[in-house]
């Protein structure tokens, strides 16, 4: 796959995909290139008026649905309200070292709106997604750890560890997600992906020391940063379980690759510590059964 772009993304006639934080950088790109090769593409983003205006100037068939992911009142309507199954669902919004804060349900916000709300929103549409689950991550979930005290109420905040947190929850999250679709033999695969450095607002918005040194260095454009997600919903050949993320040096920049993830986010036993937690957490149960042998 070394040297794929967006001109290679297969046709999408037919294909419906939704996509979350749809409104600037990852999520924007990911839409116009998924509208312009075909797909109806909802973008569920929690303000449609600023979706509406970056949807005016993408070609395509694009809806605007509202989702707040700090808000599980908010998933729920949105799942309520989907008419229709789905092909791929896009798990792309997110915030990025964040001073502290919560979510509508008391969250910490990084957790509530990169993980949490994802997974509840991932398990209200579970049924009704055919193809494909994809959840984007970050390289920098390497400073990431799940504590127990998920949600940072027992130790010091730290921004940038609470970002990690949440964005190696996200491979944790994508991983068991596979193991349990494997298991009851759904035909749904779960993909994670991430998209190296691009330069985006959520990005760009960090001025500090520690936000350059983390997060800065060289970036590569939002069309580049948008091609692991693209890879990760639509090349036939993705298998479930594996992260697509840009194939140069230390994973920052390049083109869609199968890369290597740390070895925390292979722990199927954190994993379903974070599964059961979470469930309890969102109220959301999903009806996809733990994978028993298959793990
Ligand atoms: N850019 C990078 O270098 C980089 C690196 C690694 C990983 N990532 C990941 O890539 C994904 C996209 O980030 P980006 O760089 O494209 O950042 P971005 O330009 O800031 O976009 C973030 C998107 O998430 C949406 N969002 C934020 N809070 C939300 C909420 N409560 N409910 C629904 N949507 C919400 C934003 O909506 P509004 O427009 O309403 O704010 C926006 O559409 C994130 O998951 C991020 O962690 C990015």
């Amino acid at each position: 796959m070394t040297g794929w772009t967006a001109a290679d993304v297969p046709d999408q006639h037919g294909r419906t995909v939704v996509v979350t934080g749809a409104t600037s950088g990852l999520g924007a790109e990911t839409t116009r290139v998924l509208a312009g090769a075909g797909a109806t593409v909802i973008m569920a983003c929690r303000d449609p008026d600023k979706a509406r205006a970056a949807a005016n100037g993408i070609a395509g068939a694009i809806e605007v649905r509202r989702l707040d992911l700090a808000d599980l009142a908010s998933v729920r309507a949105f799942a309520a309200g989907l008419d229709r199954d789905v092909d791929v669902l896009i798990n792309n919004a997110g915030v990025m070292a964040v001073p502290r804060g919560a979510t509508a349900d008391g969250f910490e916000r990084h957790l509530g709106v990169n993980h949490l709300g994802p997974f509840a929103l991932t398990g209200l549409l579970a049924d009704r997604v055919r193809d494909r689950v994809v959840t984007v991550a970050s390289g920098l979930h390497v400073l990431g750890r799940v504590r127990d005290d998920v949600n940072w109420e027992r130790r010091r905040y730290q921004r940038w560890l609470a970002y990690a947190q949440s964005k190696l929850a996200n491979l944790l999250f994508a991983f068991e997600l596979q193991r349990r679709l494997a298991g009851a033999g759904r035909r749904t695969v779960s993909v994670a992906a991430h998209p190296g450095v691009a330069a985006t607002e959520g990005q760009r918005r960090d001025t500090s020391l520690q936000g350059k040194l983390l997060a800065g260095g060289p970036a590569q454009s939002p069309e580049m940063g948008a091609l692991p997600i693209l890879y990760a919903a639509t090349a036939p050949d993705v298998q479930g379980g594996v992260c697509i993320g840009p194939d140069g040096f230390l994973q920052r920049r390049g083109h869609p690759a199968v890369v290597g993830t740390s070895l925390r986010s292979r722990d199927a036993d954190r994993a379903a510590w974070l599964w059961k937690r979470s469930e309890q957490l969102t109220g959301v149960r999903y009806a996809i059964q733990p994978p028993g042998d298959v793990r």
